[in-house]
């Protein structure tokens, strides 16, 4: 049967488009944005969740691990000689254990004991190798395990060291904050974000300060003693470099309860499945709504549930499961 001349065209139009599909590194970024005012009560208020857990690497991770390789290779800093080194909680190690894989170099990776072990499978599936850190020492144990690494072997190891490298906020600088300026058509009071390197606070806290200055970033700090995987306390913990508190319009505290159960809402009652810094940045956000009478407020969704099923995050409501 002959071809009909509309099918020629459209058979055409798609082969063009499939030659320019990207490698694996082009799905990084473009994630969704979600509409959950429903957790508020405030109709002049509206609250807008960015998933990030929708990147390829399953976090927000991937955008500056992906900058901070590539702008290494740029600078001749990474060649395919040496050994990819960070110390890590784990999504920034997924991310570049991901990346390594998809460029051809080889991982190493220093992270907590107590890091949830889906993290640790996944980087294994990556060919990433685990060294593991003294779990109570958090992620300043595994910090400080890595840099005796490299001190040992500078020349085997690059280390993009994500608590001091310029390009993780610019990753945010340049992908997160025109995603959000564009998804939002520019509609946009307040941005809410977890703390961990703060480089998505502080990239955005200068992309808006250049693109959008009305906008107040907000940082969501978790408590001392937390157990919220990807945050940090700045007073317990190594300061990053990249870190500076003027840039931010205001600090919030959220402790571990109200993170974890702003994860189970989330869940079951919108079904956004997502970590525990979410719930805290989440958290964070209700509280910049209520001190609000009318706005939109975006709030950062760092990565997926599915990375937690091993903690007791969804489990509390399970009288017969121990927490
Ligand atoms: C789950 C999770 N939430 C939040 C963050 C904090 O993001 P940032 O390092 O950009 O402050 C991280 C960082 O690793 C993370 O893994």
């Amino acid at each position: 049967m002959a071809l009909s001349e509309a099918s020629i065209s459209t058979a055409l139009r798609c082969a063009e488009n499939i030659s320019v599909i990207p490698p694996l590194t082009g799905a990084v970024g473009n994630t969704p944005m979600v509409d959950i005012s429903a957790l508020l009560n405030k109709p002049g208020v509206r609250l807008l969740a960015k998933l990030e857990g929708s990147n390829p690497g399953g976090s927000v991770k991937d955008r500056p691990a992906l900058y901070m390789i590539e702008k290494a290779e740029e600078s001749g800093e990474l060649t395919h000689d040496k050994i990819i080194l960070e110390p890590t909680s784990g999504n920034t190690g997924i991310a570049i254990a991901m990346i390594g894989a998809a460029k051809g170099y080889r991982v190493k990776l220093v992270m907590p004991g107590c890091v949830s072990t889906e993290r640790r499978g996944i980087l294994e599936a990556y060919g990433a190798e685990v060294v593991l850190s003294p779990g109570c020492q958090m992620t300043d144990g595994a910090i400080r395990l890595a840099h005796k690494i490299l001190a040992e072997e500078p020349d085997k190891y690059y280390m993009p060291n994500q608590y001091s490298n310029p390009n993780n906020p610019l990753s945010h600088y340049e992908t997160t904050g025109p995603e959000i300026l564009t998804q939002t058509a520019g509609e946009i009071d307040a941005f809410v974000a977890g703390m961990g390197t703060s480089g998505t606070l502080m990239g955005l806290s200068r992309f808006f300060a250049d693109h959008a200055p009305h906008v107040q970033v907000v940082g969501v700090e978790p408590g001392l003693g937390h157990k919220i995987q990807g945050l940090k306390n700045m007073h317990e913990a190594i300061v990053p470099a990249i870190y500076d508190e003027k840039l931010l319009a205001a600090k919030l505290l959220v402790l571990d309860d109200e993170a974890y159960e702003m994860s189970r809402r989330l869940a079951l009652e919108l079904g956004i499945f997502v970590g525990m810094s979410s719930g805290a940045a989440v958290a964070g956000a209700l509280r910049v709504a209520n001190d609000m009478e009318q706005g939109t407020i975006v709030v950062l969704l760092p990565d997926r549930g599915d990375r937690y099923l091993s903690t007791n995050l969804f489990r509390s409501s399970c009288a017969e499961c121990p927490p």
